[in-house]
């Protein structure tokens, strides 16, 4: 395949808050995951996992949404602040019916934000929440000066408001947060949004729920009758083996289910390109963002785990699932404004799996890993037919390009000829693949995936030419 990459050209900034991650109060991702207490024997500053957060920060990791999910539209917000033994203890009836005792709760959360170093995407709760319990809850968290919920706020140890960059108000309204019509839910966002009231000196960015996969009449209605009163609308688009109701293993799968996992992430392409058709009918300034707040692989919990927890392994099929996904993602970087991979830890498409002490990288999170250039980079090229088992971006900062490939065949190697303007120097360049196509990592074998140096490349002139494996996620950095 040769491509003439026209590095001198202009294209659309690739926003970094595609990159954005998902944890919900679900399973092991909060509790176990991120969050072990102050006292655990589990290394940890103000109980935050010290490995995890270090592994995050490594991704440069943007946003981090929160509480949920499902879980959102159950969340009281005032059960998760004040002293820990006397905060509420609640059933999270969506996820396994366990007790969940708000022991990570607002303080806590953006005790992880600061962490982390990264923005903080707050999802608000319309399906069993008042307007009122909203819009303390803002009032709460931004409110710098005098009032009620800024004197609570500082009685509970917090002087300083936090940032919220984003806010959702909603989750799936159309199934587990409320079963809404969409002519009844626009009406119900038009109001809950009036009560997000900007107390800091920003704007927070209104997040309306959107629609469920192809759900069109959904984004229509929304953008019809709400359109002027939001910044972004979601989208949920989880990639599957086959039917809902039957998921695939996520290893020892068959070669078909290689095939149809891939497959169902390509359709986000699609999804977007409709989605954005009806979006631009009503916002043709693409004002409004396509916030894609939760995608991923979705498949079968690992055996012997609570069905509730939705706890699953991570394989190099996961791997070209993000990669393909944020190619996608890259070539809608002017509609797409942020996407959140669902969730961060232990849960579905995770980063990061644990347990006890024990941490492991997932083949997804070395994507994220080998992606990271790409954040805030203008997109030069990017590619992904479906006829083909190679997907791609290239982007460029200045004058450093970063190229990003995934080979999806189970058995060809591929070459490419990259042929650009100016003759290119290599600064750094790794890969990671599969030696089999349910190649992962676990806690007796944390690096049968792992980042590698990629050497089999050669410059010839302008033209860069290399060859990656089968099953494989490259990124070359270039300086041109
Ligand atoms: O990510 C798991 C669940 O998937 C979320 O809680 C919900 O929003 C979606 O259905």
């Amino acid at each position: 395949m040769k491509i003439t990459v026209l590095n001198q050209k202009k294209g659309p900034k690739i926003s970094k808050h595609i990159y954005g991650h998902f944890a919900e109060h679900l399973g092991r991702c909060i509790y176990e995951g991120l969050y072990v207490g102050e006292d655990s024997t589990i290394p940890n500053v103000n109980g935050m996992r010290s490995d995890v957060v270090a592994a995050l920060k490594n991704l440069e990791i943007p946003v981090l949404r929160w509480p949920g999910g499902c879980f959102a539209d159950e969340y009281h917000w005032k059960d998760g602040i004040g002293p820990k033994e006397t905060r509420k203890k609640i059933v999270n009836t969506h996820w396994g019916g366990v007790t969940e005792n708000n022991h990570f709760g607002t303080h806590e959360f953006f005790e992880l934000i600061e962490q982390l170093g990264c923005e903080a995407y707050v999802n608000g709760n319309v399906g069993s929440g008042t307007v009122q319990e909203m819009q303390e809850w803002v009032e709460y968290m931004t409110m710098g000066g005098e009032s009620p919920m800024a004197a609570l706020r500082k009685e509970n140890g917090r002087e300083e408001p936090w940032k919220v960059e984003f806010f959702g108000v909603g989750n799936e309204s159309w199934g587990c947060g409320g079963n809404m019509r969409p002519e009844y839910y626009a009406d119900l966002y038009r109001r809950y949004q009036t009560y997000v009231r900007q107390y800091g000196e920003e704007p927070i960015y209104k997040i309306a729920c959107g629609p469920n996969i192809d759900d069109y009449r959904w984004m229509e209605e929304l953008m019809r009758i709400a359109g002027p009163w939001m910044d972004g609308i979601s989208l949920h688009h989880y990639a599957l083996t086959g039917a809902w109701e039957d998921k695939g293993p996520a290893l020892n799968f068959k070669e078909e289910h290689w095939w149809s996992l891939i497959a169902s992430a390509q359709k986000m392409d699609e999804l977007i390109t409709k989605h954005s058709t009806i979006m631009d009918k009503y916002d043709p300034e693409k004002r409004v963002g396509l916030i894609v707040d939760e995608w991923g692989s979705w498949l079968a919990v690992e055996p012997g785990t609570n069905p509730g927890f939705l706890y699953q392994q991570n394989t190099i099929r996961d791997a070209m699932v993000a990669a393909v996904t944020l190619n996608i993602f890259h070539k809608h970087a002017d509609r797409v404004k942020m996407a959140n991979i669902a969730q961060t830890v232990n849960v579905l498409q995770s980063m990061i799996l644990t347990e006890g002490e024990k941490m492991v990288k997932t083949p997804s999170y070395y994507v994220f890993e080998l992606y990271k250039n790409h954040q805030e980079g203008e997109l030069i090229e990017t590619y992904g037919d479906k006829n083909e088992t190679i997907s791609y971006t290239v982007s460029k900062k200045g004058k450093e390009l970063t190229i990003s490939i995934c080979n999806y065949s189970l058995t060809e190697t591929e070459e490419l000829a990259f042929v650009f303007d100016g003759a290119p120097q290599v600064k750094e360049a790794q890969y990671i693949y599969g030696e089999k196509m349910d190649a992962h990592n676990d806690f007796d074998q944390a690096e049968a995936v792992t980042l590698l140096p990629f050497t089999n490349y050669a410059l010839k002139g302008s033209q860069f030419v290399l060859t990656v494996p089968a099953m494989s996620v490259t990124t070359i950095t270039l300086e041109v």
